[in-house]
């Protein structure tokens, strides 16, 4: 088989489709390698002293990982002096980041969840990396908060990697949705599926189903009917599977189909779910919708939310469409 770079896939997308402006395609390519590196320390483990907890919480009050810390680190510094883009903004950092003055800025905002799945780093299992790209309103100057806050649908690239058993990068540009495996010998992404689609029916689901006794009715509900299986209501069994590494989850569902769901549920009003909105949903919202599938907080689809503030969470069911319209369909009826 012939072997596609992400570096040629990148350049046919953009003299065929058009979709990809250079200044966009450059950028993509920071972030991949920037992908590379976390994922070189990722597999260092304890040999690079990369795992364990650092001595800081983020913005949302959780302890960060030392790999939380470097993967935003390596991150900034890969992306700050390219000229593409003009700010940055990360789960693991309160305010967004501006391109300091002694680079060159250019037009688009860099989103990151820079290390997902954080509570699976000590133990070996799979985690990754989340990225949006947006285009910098019209005529800003100074950027602000305010200049990130676009519905999910104005995303000009979304993407991700994963890293587990290999490291992959998941990408979309608005035109389909492409994996690209990193050839570690060669330091390329080399494609190995094009054109991703995911199944709309399933009969996988993946919740935590620790949280059940503060879940609302229709989550509740749905569960339920899943849990009775073959005798219950939907008449099939389904099987579950929770990595807790959003990456990982949404993968597989990539890859076989399945619907994810992290619920608002009863605990505290304020905190809707616990997924945020423009580091983890939309993006993987992108990716899910641009692969044939659904994504929705229960009563829209995330990618119509109009977002208020950087670091707000929100609701998350995504995979299978026809899954996805059930426990929608359930939320929509009370
Ligand atoms: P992060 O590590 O970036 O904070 O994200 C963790 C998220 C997501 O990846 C995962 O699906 C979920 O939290 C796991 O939540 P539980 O701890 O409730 O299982
Ligand atoms: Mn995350
Ligand atoms: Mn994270």
């Amino acid at each position: 088989m012939k072997r596609i770079s992400l570096t040629q896939h990148l350049i046919e997308e953009q003299r065929l489709h058009n979709t990809i402006p250079s200044e966009l395609r450059l950028l993509i390519e920071v972030v991949s390698r920037a992908c590379k590196t976390i994922s070189h320390s990722v597999s260092k483990g304890a040999l690079g002293d990369v795992l364990g907890a650092a001595s800081t919480e983020n913005v949302q009050g959780e302890i960060q990982k030392k790999l939380d810390i470097i993967s935003n680190e390596i991150l900034l510094q890969a992306n700050e002096w390219g000229g593409h883009l003009a700010a940055m903004a990360s789960e693991e950092m309160e305010s967004f980041h501006p391109i300091p003055n002694r680079y060159p800025k250019g037009e688009y905002l860099l989103l990151f969840d820079p290390l997902d799945g954080s509570s699976n780093i000590d133990v070996n299992v799979t985690i990754g990396t989340i990225f949006s790209v947006l285009k910098a309103p019209e005529g800003m100057q100074e950027p602000s908060e305010q200049d990130f806050l676009q519905v999910g649908t104005k995303q000009v690239a979304a993407g991700y990697a994963v890293y587990g058993p290999q490291t992959m990068l998941v990408l979309t540009t608005g035109n389909g949705v492409n994996c690209f495996t990193l050839d570690r010998e060669m330091g390329s992404w080399v494609m190995t599926q094009r054109d991703i689609k995911i199944p709309a029916d399933t009969a996988e689901y993946a919740i935590n189903a620790s949280n059940a006794r503060h879940w609302f009715p229709p989550v509740r509900r749905y569960i339920d009917e899943l849990e009775q299986g073959k005798v219950g209501p939907r008449g099939k069994n389904f099987n579950m599977r929770w990595i807790a590494s959003m990456v990982a989850d949404v993968h597989r569902i990539l890859n076989r189909g399945g619907i994810f769901m992290y619920p608002a549920d009863a605990r505290d009003p304020d905190k809707p779910g616990k997924l945020r909105l423009m580091y983890e949903a939309n993006p993987m919202s992108l990716i899910i919708e641009q692969a044939g599938g659904a994504a929705t907080d229960g009563q829209q689809r995330i990618l119509d939310i109009q977002p208020t503030g950087l670091h707000q969470r929100v609701a998350v069911f995504l995979g299978s469409k026809n899954e996805v319209e059930r426990v929608t369909g359930y939320h929509q009826a009370t």
